[in-house]
C-alpha cells in the first residue's frame, strides 16, 4: 500500500454481511445482511464460578503521557485540568451548584484525542530513538481504544441491560475502535429525564467536593462553602493515556482521571477515581453494590489508578460517608457471594474477543467484484469499518460496513471510515520502515483488491 492510495477516499463498500465467527462454544450460525441481527455466533463465556478459567495476564498499565481539555473543549498537552484529591466536607450537599453546571453537550466521541497523543508519543519516539522508531512502536501496538469502551468489552459477559455497539478499523496490524452512537441513542443521553440528570450532576459535584487546585489544601471560593472546588464544567477533563498488555496484545488505552493524591510524577500511581453511590441500607443494596464494583473496578484497573473513593449519598444528594477501596482488593471482597464476578472471566473473555475480532477483520476481502470504488480506484482494506454489536445475556455479531454506513459512520468529517484522515494516513503508511512489512498481517493489502465481501465463511478461531 503507497502512501499516495492510503490517502485515497474509501469509497463505497457496498453489501455488507455478517463475520461469522465460530469457535467450540460458537455454533455456527448462517449470516445473514446487516439489518438483521438475529443470530449471537460469539457467545459470552459462563459467568457461574464453577469454571475453570485459563488465566490470561494483564499487565501493569504504563503511563505514557496526560492532557487536558479546557472550559473551550481544546486539548492541550497540559496538565491544566489536573486536580488534587481532598476529603470532602461532612453531609456535602451534592445538589449544589446544578444550576449552574455547563454541561458538555452530548456527541460521538471520536478517538481524536487519543490519536493526537499517539502521534506525540510516536513524534517523542522519533526524537529520541531516530526517525521510524514511532512507525515501528504503532505497528507492534494491537489495539488503540478509550478505557470507557475496553470497560464495556471486558464487563460484557456480566451486562445484563446495556446493548453496544462499536465501530471498528484495523489499519497496519492495530484495532481502532470507538463507540457507535446512533442519533436515537444520542438523543436519548441529551434528553435525560430531569431526575437522571439530576443524579448524574450528583457524581460531578462529588469530584468538585473532592478535589482542589492546590494538595491537601480545601478550596475557598468567594460566594461559595469552604471545599467546593468550583462550579461544574463537563468540558474541563483531565486525561491519562497508558501502554499495557492482555495475554500478548498490546493495547493503548486513554480515560479521565478524576483526580490525583498529593502529587502527580508522571506514573499512575497517585491516581484516584471518584464514584457516588447510594447508601446501603439493606442486603438487596449491598448485592447491587458489589455488582456495580466490577464496573468501578475494570474502569480503574485498565488506567492503573490504585484507589477508588466512594461517597453514599442519600436520595436527595447529601453525602453519607465516603469509603476507599483499593482497587486490586475489590475483587476479593466480591469472591464467594452470590452474584459475584470474577476479573479473570473478563480478561479471558476480552483475550478471546480481540483474537476473534482481529481474525475477521484482517481476513482479506474475498471476491474481487465491486473492487474498486466510483473513481476507478482500488479500495483499501484498510479503510474498510466493521460494525460490533453487544447484546446483553446473547453475545456479539460483527458486521462489515455497506457504503451508507462508512458515510455515516464519518460524520461528514475529512475521514478515512472513523479514522481522521491525518492520522489514517500516519498509520497506514509502511513507507518508512521496509523490513518492517512482514510484522503487519495486512502486508499486501495494496496489492489484494477490496471487495465487497458478499460473504465472510470460513473464520475460525
Ligand atoms: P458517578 O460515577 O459517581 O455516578 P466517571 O466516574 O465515570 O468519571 O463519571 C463521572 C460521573 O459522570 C458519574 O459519577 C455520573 O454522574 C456521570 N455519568 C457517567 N456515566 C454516565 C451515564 N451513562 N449516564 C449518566 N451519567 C453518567
Ligand atoms: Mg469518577
Amino acid at each position: 500500500m503507497s502512501k499516495r492510495k492510503a490517502s485515497q477516499s474509501p469509497e463505497p463498500q457496498r453489501p455488507s454481511k455478517h463475520g461469522r465467527l465460530s469457535s467450540d462454544d460458537a455454533p455456527e450460525t448462517p449470516s445473514t445482511s446487516t439489518s438483521s441481527h438475529s443470530s449471537h455466533p460469539l457467545r459470552y463465556p459462563p459467568t457461574n464460578s464453577a469454571q475453570v478459567i485459563k488465566p490470561v495476564p494483564f499487565q501493569q498499565p504504563t503511563a505514557l503521557l496526560t492532557f487536558s481539555y479546557t472550559p473551550q473543549r481544546v486539548l492541550e498537552f497540559t496538565n491544566s485540568a489536573l486536580r488534587y484529591y481532598i476529603d470532602p466536607p461532612p453531609g456535602a450537599d451534592l445538589r449544589y451548584g446544578y444550576e449552574r453546571w455547563i454541561k458538555r453537550p452530548e456527541e460521538r466521541t471520536r478517538l481524536d484525542g487519543l490519536l493526537r497523543a499517539i502521534k506525540r508519543v510516536m513524534q517523542k519516539a522519533d526524537a529520541s530513538a531516530g526517525p521510524g522508531s514511532g512507525s515501528k512502536w504503532l505497528q507492534d501496538i494491537a489495539v488503540v481504544t478509550w478505557r470507557g469502551i475496553m470497560t464495556k468489552i471486558l464487563t460484557a459477559p456480566y451486562e445484563e441491560r446495556d446493548r453496544c455497539e462499536l465501530n471498528v478499523m484495523y489499519v497496519n496490524g492495530t484495532l481502532y475502535i470507538e463507540e457507535h452512537l446512533s442519533d436515537a441513542r444520542l438523543l436519548e443521553k441529551e434528553d435525560l429525564a430531569p431526575k437522571q440528570r439530576v443524579q448524574s450532576y450528583y457524581g460531578y459535584s462529588f469530584e468538585s467536593w473532592c478535589t482542589s487546585s492546590r494538595p491537601g489544601v480545601p478550596e475557598r471560593m468567594e460566594g461559595h462553602p469552604v471545599g467546593w472546588g468550583g462550579d461544574v464544567d463537563t468540558n474541563v477533563q483531565w486525561c491519562s493515556v497508558i501502554k499495557t498488555k492482555l495475554g500478548d496484545d498490546r493495547l493503548i488505552i486513554g480515560g479521565e482521571v478524576d483526580c490525583v493524591r498529593e502529587r502527580f510524577d508522571g506514573r499512575t500511581d497517585t491516581f484516584v477515581e471518584l464514584k457516588t453511590s447510594m447508601s446501603i441500607r439493606n442486603a438487596g443494596d449491598e448485592a447491587r453494590f458489589e455488582k456495580k464494583l466490577l464496573k468501578f473496578y475494570m474502569q480503574s484497573f485498565l488506567l492503573g489508578v490504585p484507589e477508588i473513593v466512594v461517597g453514599f449519598r442519600t436520595p436527595a444528594g447529601r453525602l453519607t460517608t465516603t469509603q476507599t477501596f483499593k482497587t486490586v482488593q475489590i475483587p476479593r471482597l466480591v469472591r464467594g457471594k452470590p452474584g459475584a464476578w470474577d476479573p479473570q472471566v473478563c480478561f479471558s473473555w476480552g483475550h478471546h474477543f480481540l483474537t476473534t475480532l482481529k481474525s475477521i477483520v484482517s481476513a482479506p476481502p474475498q471476491t474481487s467484484s465491486n473492487s474498486e470504488d466510483d473513481a476507478g480506484e482500488r479500495v483499501e482494506p484498510s479503510a474498510r469499518v466493521w460494525r460490533v454489536v453487544f447484546e446483553p445475556r446473547e453475545g456479539v455479531k460483527v458486521s462489515l460496513l455497506d457504503e451508507t454506513g462508512v458515510r455515516d459512520s464519518k460524520g461528514g468529517e475529512d475521514r478515512v471510515g472513523i479514522l481522521p484522515r491525518w492520522y489514517y494516513d500516519l498509520a497506514a503508511s509502511k513507507d518508512v520502515e521496509p523490513t518492517s512489512d512482514a510484522q503487519s498481517p495486512l502486508k499486501s493489502s495494496g496489492t489484494t483488491p477490496a471487495s465487497t465481501a458478499t460473504s465472510h465463511q470460513g473464520w475460525n478461531i
